[in-house]
């Protein structure tokens, strides 16, 4: 055990010496750790589950459309677009259009609760950052097995408290941005899988050291940090501009992608198959 005063003089036993020499020595502790954009790691995945000409993929929280449209460029499938959100449907259907693949494409109103397929009409379904918005984590896992087809895969991304993440952060932030925090448990979604009778084939996150889908940083993500330091010294100023419910939902946005830039909250990535 060391005492307060051994802990000091360690301290700036290393401060000193690092502050002199940051800029130059030390360069390489500024230096990228790797890893590939989001999107690319996720777009492997269906053709790598067989996924191409003439399948069928549904994706699940398609919001305005973005994968729905890069999915059917990129599978030459059929893709079908659900969300609960007439207005996201709208957009959808209007990027689709914009996009030339409007033949390729349908959209469906409805929630992973009850998704508007019939059973086993799928091969493929993609659920990117939308299942920490469902209820019944259990229900939603059993209602992708049931629209796929036996030997269909799904891909789910959604977000896992890490250790780091205290539980009062947890709950202030989930509830502003309307998550379910019980989604957030990397044992209660394995759980969801086996009791839906969807075998997990490969799983990993966004932030681990050598995970195969490691994303790389984006300074982009600092820009959280500043705004959210910007209304705690002028909240009145801001809030005078934009709202004090908008700011708070701001506020909450910000302090989500502060926890994943701190890894106080990761991605994880499931690659799961039905049963044949
Ligand atoms: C963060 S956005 C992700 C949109 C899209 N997947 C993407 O990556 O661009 C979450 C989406 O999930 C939708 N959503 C919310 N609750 C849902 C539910 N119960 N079932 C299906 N989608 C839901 C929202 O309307 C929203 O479009």
């Amino acid at each position: 055990m060391s005492t307060l005063q051994e802990r000091i003089a360690a301290f700036y036993d290393f401060l000193w010496p690092f502050l002199e020499e940051e800029g130059t020595r030390y360069v390489y502790l500024d230096a990228s750790p790797g890893g590939r954009p989001m999107s690319e790691l996720l777009d492997a995945i269906p053709s790598r589950r067989g996924v191409g000409k003439g399948s069928r993929v549904v994706d699940v929280g398609c919001g305005k459309g973005r994968q729905v449209v890069a999915l059917a460029r990129r599978l030459e499938g059929h893709v079908v677009g659900v969300d609960p959100l007439e207005q996201n449907l709208s957009l959808a259907a209007e990027r689709a259009r914009r996009e030339g693949v409007e033949g390729r494409v349908s959209f469906a109103r409805g929630g992973i609760e009850r998704l508007p397929l019939e059973t086993s009409s799928v091969d493929f379904v993609w659920c990117l950052d939308m299942l920490n918005h469902a209820e019944d984590l259990e229900g939603a896992m059993k209602e992708c097995a049931r629209v796929l087809r036996p030997g269909g895969s799904m891909m789910n991304c959604s977000a896992l408290a890490t250790e780091l993440l205290e539980p009062r952060e947890a709950e202030r932030v989930t509830w502003r941005l309307g998550l379910n925090p019980a989604t957030l448990s990397r044992e209660r979604m394995s759980a969801a899988c086996a009791a839906a009778g969807l075998r997990i084939v490969e799983f990993g996150t966004t932030t681990d050291e050598g995970s195969p889908y490691l994303e790389e940083l984006d300074e982009g993500m600092a820009r959280h940090a500043l705004r959210l330091a910007k209304v705690r010294r002028a909240r009145k100023q801001m809030e005078s501009r934009l709202g004090a419910d908008a700011l708070d939902v701001l506020c909450a946005y910000d302090e989500w992608n502060i926890f994943l830039l701190l890894g106080k909250v990761t991605y994880g990535v499931w690659v799961l198959e039905r049963a044949g």
